[in-house]
């Protein structure tokens, strides 16, 4: 059953590639214009999960619905036309092309094509470093560059919800400040967020609200500003696999 005030909604979803299942009956919610995280350790399923959302992954059974409408049926290329947009983990993107090729290209569905232009001013002007390189082959770009112009891949796809998969892998902390900025200012767009980090600081400064992903699982739910321990959070996902 879908629910008016929430932007995405899904439940019992189970997945996975070989047996065993990855996601084992995962059921969470993203309401509209809210920042919602998803946290837990290396493969454990966060990235399983986006993936079976925007339908790169067939569930074996669960729902998700969109906007209060269920997405089940439809091929990926129609769930990004609908505004749900993804952005992949580790985006390699294409290495030979320019910065503005690959924006430009990232508008293909129909709705994008009308926003082509004020959305590619508007990336931009949220990533200047973008506009600098903007004729740079894509190859030539840093890695925090290259998670910038990820994102604005998604920004040009006309986003009404954008899930990022681990956008601050391996960047400093000064640009991570930088990409929290500017993820912010796309949220307070009105545009909701499903947001996979494993930087447990990046994403408490983000989101309204954050599920702990445990062994395929949701295992917790934190509102923000309640107590969190962040020992105890740590110790949890990765005391007990240590050493
Ligand atoms: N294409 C694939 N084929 C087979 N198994 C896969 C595939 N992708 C992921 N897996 C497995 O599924 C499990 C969950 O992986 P997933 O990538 O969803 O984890 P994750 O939580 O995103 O991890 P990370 O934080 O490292 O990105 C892992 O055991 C992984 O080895
Ligand atoms: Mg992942």
């Amino acid at each position: 059953m879908s629910h008016n005030s929430n932007a995405l909604e899904i439940v019992g979803l189970r997945a996975g590639y070989d047996a065993p299942d990855v996601l084992l009956g995962v059921s969470l919610h993203v309401g509209l214009n809210e920042r919602v995280g998803l946290f837990g350790p290396n493969g454990h399923g966060k990235t399983t999960l986006l993936n079976t959302i925007s339908r790169v992954i067939r569930p074996r059974t669960g729902s998700v619905s969109f906007m209060g409408e269920a997405i089940d049926d439809l091929a990926p290329q129609k769930i990004v036309a609908r505004g749900l947009v993804h952005v992949p983990q580790a985006n390699r993107l294409f290495p030979d092309m320019q910065i503005s090729e690959i924006l430009e290209l990232a508008a293909y569905t129909r709705r994008a094509q009308e926003e082509l232009k004020t959305n590619l001013q508007y990336v931009l002007e949220l990533f200047p470093r973008l506009a600098e390189r903007r004729r740079q082959q894509c190859k030539t770009l840093s890695g925090g560059e290259r998670q910038m112009l990820s994102i604005g891949v998604g920004l040009m796809g006309a986003p009404r919800m954008l899930m990022l998969d681990e956008p601050t892998l391996g960047l400093s902390p000064k640009l991570k400040d930088e990409l929290a900025i500017a993820i912010a200012e796309i949220s307070s767009r009105g545009i909701p967020l499903l947001l996979v980090e494993q930087d447990i600081a990046f994403i408490l400064s983000l989101v309204d609200r954050m599920y702990l992903v445990d062994h395929g699982e949701i295992s917790r739910e934190i509102n923000r500003g309640a107590e969190v321990d962040h020992d105890e959070i740590m110790d949890m996902y990765f005391g007990s696999e240590g050493a």
